[in-house]
């Protein structure tokens, strides 16, 4: 009967295994989580009890941070045997007042960062077997409202210049697109950067080249997240074009002050001429005036001629 005793060891061994590997509870995690940089985070996982061990109680909770999916990992909050294992700072159960009976071993990550990112391990160990699960945390922050400067900041008609727009803050990497007032993208004409600072967040700069004789009112610089949603833009206007033909005829405030000099002129000259007659007919009166008697009136001047 030696292949009954194989049997029944190999039995024996499935069966322990089974145990051991947790055959009567499972850690059931959310696959995707989504975490906003500078917030709360929520890991959630939940151990599942089955009919053949309705009630466990938890003797050890680890919650790990993995490079990889495979790695042993980083110990982020443990729980083990009624004590905790020096937990780091921002990480805690999302349950305040958990205890081994509570089955919700969520985690919280009160100050989300870019760090965060990435495969997390929730192992938990119960007097009905253990088990364990990865999942992971998607963070996310939102760039900045572009802004849009040129080189020269005056741009001088007819030289080529460069638009330089900037977004910052976001994660993960963005892109900045541009396009003109009918909607053309010129993305293909410009060349991005995208730069991490120590908080690993991105600082996106594009430049735009825009040679003499660009024409278009506006440029629009949009900054898209990694997943291609549109986050925010800015329109900058170019100055106004030289008037490339000469004006056809005066401009109506031009016409108003040559009307008002003609005008003033007008009157002038006609005040002149009248100055002019009067003085000639006066001296003409003092002509005739000093013909007749100094003590006639001027109704003794015209009688004379009356009389005629
Ligand atoms: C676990 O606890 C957290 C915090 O109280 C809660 O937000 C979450 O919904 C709970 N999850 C389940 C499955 O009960
Ligand atoms: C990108 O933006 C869209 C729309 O606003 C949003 O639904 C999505 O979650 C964002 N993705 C990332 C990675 O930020």
């Amino acid at each position: 009967m030696a292949s009954g005793g194989t049997l029944l060891f190999i039995f024996t061994v499935l069966c322990i295994n089974a145990v051991k590997s947790g055959g009567f509870i499972k850690v059931e995690c959310k696959t995707k989580n989504v975490g906003h940089y500078g917030q709360q985070s929520l890991l959630e996982c939940v151990v599942k009890t089955s009919t053949d061990a309705p009630d466990p109680t938890i003797r050890a909770v680890a919650w790990k941070k993995l490079t990889s999916p495979e790695d042993e990992g980083d110990l982020l909050l443990g729980f083990n045997r009624g004590k905790w294992d020096q937990p780091k700072r921002g990480y805690r159960f999302a349950e305040p007042l958990w205890d081994e009976k509570n089955m919700n071993v969520s985690l919280l990550i009160t100050n989300t960062a870019v760090a965060d990112d990435g495969y997390y391990k929730c192992m938990v160990i119960t007097d009905s077997g253990d088990n364990s699960m990865v999942t992971t945390l998607k963070v996310q922050a939102r760039y900045s409202v572009p802004t849009v400067h040129s080189i020269p900041e005056k741009i001088v008609p007819n030289t080529n210049s460069t638009l330089i727009c900037e977004s910052h803050g976001g994660y993960p990497k963005g892109t900045l697109h541009w396009f003109d007032e009918e909607g053309n993208d010129w993305t293909k004409s410009s060349e991005m950067e995208a730069t991490q600072s120590d908080d690993g967040l991105f600082q996106l700069t594009s430049r735009l080249l825009l040679f003499r004789g660009a024409t278009f009112q506006n440029y629009t610089c949009v900054v898209f997240n990694a997943s291609g949603g549109k986050e925010d833009e800015i329109i900058f206007e170019m100055p106004a074009p030289p008037r490339l033909t000469p004006p056809s005829g005066p401009e109506p405030i031009e016409i108003c002050k040559i009307v008002v000099r003609l005008v003033v002129i007008g009157s002038l000259m006609v005040g002149l001429l009248c100055v002019l007659l009067f003085c000639r007919w006066k001296a003409q009166q003092v002509q005739k005036c000093s013909t007749e008697p100094r003590t006639v009136g001027h109704h003794a001047v015209y009688r004379p001629e009356v009389n005629l």
